[in-house]
């Protein structure tokens, strides 16, 4: 895999539409692709084919585009953290975990992993194409999904601090009564299930931190329009890559022209590099539209 390219912005600015573009540009270059929407109410489909679609559909030369399913993601990401919970903590019986798990599905965050889950297995799964470009969702949650990897590393690290503190002093208690530590329970950071389970989530968590930071493979483009709220929007998600180290490699001014006196863009992204793709008039722009609007921008993001 070459890059994986993500596309950012505010509602109705055009990030599918330009995901879309590069996606038939690349094909059209007979590279491989891999096109994916995380957006839960996705729109991919609308462009690419007739009607809605399951799993990855090839719709040109080697591109493949797929909505992922996020509600399956949760349902399965539910299901298994219940399953492990059970078994893990089997010998509590004074919670009532059954209950508890129900009600996780609904707790804040859950879609958001779910989310951060679905992209890692859908990019380790398409690591063997040449490009992988993603459509997002509104900005609010993809930040918050680019955020997850971080802020859950550092937890998970506290964690296996605690953790392996607790098996140490059980290692304690129970050379000097053993009878003292109930057998379920581990004494030797080899044989606990809990430090297990955290070493498998921080992997998962490493590849995405590993990845969000690499300048060679991840592409970000924040697209906007000629619109203050779209360019406010649009600093802000600066501000959150920069805080978090993703490097921004393009500012895609979408529907130039559709506005007469509008903001001059240049002047409010100084230091990063600006293209634009012009308003089309007629509408829905057609496939050849959309890829002959990539052949300016793409080389900021790819050496061809
Ligand atoms: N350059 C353009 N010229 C004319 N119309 C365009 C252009 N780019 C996008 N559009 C139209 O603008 C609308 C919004 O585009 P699109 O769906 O790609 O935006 P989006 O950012 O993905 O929106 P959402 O946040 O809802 O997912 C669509 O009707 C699309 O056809
Ligand atoms: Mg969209």
């Amino acid at each position: 895999m070459k890059s994986v390219i993500f596309f950012l912005g505010k509602g109705g600015v055009g990030k599918t539409t330009s995901s879309v573009s590069l996606a038939y540009y690349l094909a059209k270059k007979d590279k491989s692709v891999y096109l994916a929407s995380v957006d839960p109410a996705h729109n991919i489909c609308d462009i690419v084919a007739d009607k809605p679609f399951k799993g990855a559909k090839n719709i040109f030369g080697r591109l493949y585009a797929e909505e992922i399913d996020v509600e399956q993601y949760l349902k399965d990401f539910v299901h298994k953290t219940t399953r492990q919970m059970k078994e893990t903590y089997r010998y509590l019986q004074i919670i009532n975990l059954d209950r508890m798990l129900d009600v996780m599905k609904y707790s804040p965050g859950m879609e958001e992993y779910a989310i951060m889950y679905a992209l890692e297995d859908k990019i380790k799964n398409n690591s063997n194409k040449d490009y992988i470009i993603i459509d997002t969702p509104p900005t609010g949650l993809m930040l918050k999904i680019f955020a997850l990897p971080f802020t859950s590393k550092m937890w998970i690290e506290k964690l296996v601090e605690w953790r392996k503190k607790i098996i140490d002093l059980r290692g304690a208690i129970s050379n000097i009564n053993k009878e003292a530590i109930d057998k379920e329970l581990a004494i030797k950071e080899e044989d606990d299930k809990v430090l297990k389970e955290l070493g498998i989530q921080l992997e998962t968590i490493d590849f995405m931190v590993n990845l969000f930071q690499d300048t060679d493979k991840t592409k970000t483009v924040i697209v906007l329009n000629q619109d203050m709220l779209s360019v406010n929007e649009s600093k802000k998600i600066i501000e959150a890559l920069k805080f978090m180290k993703i490097p921004l490699n393009m500012i895609l001014l979408n529907k130039k022209g559709m506005i007469e006196d509008s903001v001059d863009i240049k002047n409010n992204f100084k230091d990063t590099t600006v293209r634009d793709v012009p308003f089309f008039k007629s509408g829905l722009p057609s496939t050849e539209d959309m890829i002959n609007s990539c052949k300016d921008w793409v080389k900021v993001l790819i050496d061809e």
